[in-house]
């Protein structure tokens, strides 16, 4: 039998063990007896004692341990299941294979701990970030209403506007309340997608309507792509999708220039695939924002700036959405050129 150095079986040790003990101790009884036959029987019946019991300890001993170790890592009582591992698989599996399952525990280990110190980091990092989001339109409510309450409340210069303003204010808390509820309910996996056939190019229709003063405003004209009218059914949750493009005309609207122009384009890929892209010729994305813009509360400092943007959370909803039914979103951007958000969706399957 072969044996590499590397993986010395319990077989391949006791036939070495025996062999030279059986060869020793009938060179010994031949030394006493010198008969041919004796010498003979001796070598072999002491060969098969040996091998067998030097066998037997060795497994005995190596499987125990081993099983030791295997209860250690797996940190659970044995179940039905693994008692039947213990006891059938288990002494098949030579010293390398255990070596390697137990390199894949530690693997693991190790990626498990990674990952606990990336969510302790993520976890500081949204308190920040929610703490300065909720902080200025509080702040600025207060600032109203102390205003209103020492006098200017009897000023009809001033009283409307500031109770609008307040009342701005009062709906970026609630929209901001709203979004995190449906970003914590889509990381929690307790929404169900509920999916369903539509046409996409109806819904684009719909948002773009919904979003037509907006747009109006900016005088941007919302279109969709020349060649990409034929009707085309997709497979998924109308209502998020919705919410979905909603999003990515909204900012780019929000972040386009005026007079501009913001298309849908609606593609084929790969017979069982729907490509949609929402381009607009706006502003543009820098490089260095491009692969973090669906960051939950991140924006780009020009946006900030601009008093235009949102809670940043918009598209870290959308990637959720699309995520949820399997796919990808991803952004393509040159900066003062434009944006263009691209997803996949399933088409439409055939019912009954
Ligand atoms: N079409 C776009 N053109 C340029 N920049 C964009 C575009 N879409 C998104 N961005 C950038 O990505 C950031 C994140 O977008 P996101 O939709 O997540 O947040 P938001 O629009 O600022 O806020 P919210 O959507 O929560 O109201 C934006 O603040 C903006 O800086
Ligand atoms: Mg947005």
């Amino acid at each position: 039998m072969m044996t590499s150095q590397k993986n010395i079986t319990p077989n391949y040790l006791s036939a070495i063990c025996s062999g030279v003990i059986s060869f020793t101790l009938s060179l010994f009884i031949f030394f006493l007896k010198p008969t041919w036959w004796v010498g003979v029987f001796a070598l072999i019946s002491i060969f098969i004692f040996c091998f067998f019991l030097i066998r037997y300890v060795v497994k005995l001993f190596i499987h125990r341990q081993i099983k030791l170790i295997y209860k250690l890592i797996s940190q659970t009582k044995a179940s039905k299941r693994e008692e039947f591992y213990y006891k059938n698989l288990l002494p098949q599996k030579s010293i390398e294979e255990v070596r390697i399952d137990v390199q894949n525990w530690a693997d693991q280990r190790k990626m498990e701990i990674q990952k606990l110190h990336e969510n302790e980091a993520f976890r500081r990092e949204f308190l920040q970030n929610l703490s300065h989001e909720l902080k200025t339109p509080i702040f600025s409510i207060q600032g109203y209403v102390e205003t209103l309450l020492s006098g200017a409340l009897s000023n009809p210069d001033v009283n409307i506007k500031f109770l609008e303003n307040t009342s701005k204010n009062i709906d970026r808390l609630v929209n901001l309340v709203d979004d995190l509820d449906e970003i914590s309910k889509l990381e929690s996996g307790e929404l169900k997608l509920s999916q369903i056939n539509f046409n996409i190019q109806n819904l684009i229709k719909e948002v773009y309507d919904s979003l037509y003063l907006k747009a109006a405003d900016k005088k941007i004209s919302l279109t969709i792509k020349r060649g990409c009218e034929l009707p085309i059914n997709v497979h998924a949750d109308k209502e998020k999708i919705r919410q979905v493009l909603i999003n990515l005309v909204d900012n780019a609207i929000k972040y386009g220039k005026s007079s501009g122009l913001i298309e849908a384009g609606i593609y084929k890929v790969e017979g069982k695939k729907i490509l949609i892209e929402i381009t607009d010729d706006g502003y543009g994305i820098a490089e260095e924002h491009r692969s973090r813009i669906f960051e939950r509360f991140y924006r780009t400092d020009s946006a900030r700036t601009r008093k235009v943007g949102g809670s940043g959370l918009g598209l870290s909803i959308c990637k959720h959405i699309i995520e949820a039914h399997n796919e990808s979103i991803h952004v393509r951007s040159t900066v003062d050129v434009g944006s263009t958000f691209v997803f996949e969706l399933p088409v439409s399957v055939k019912l009954g």
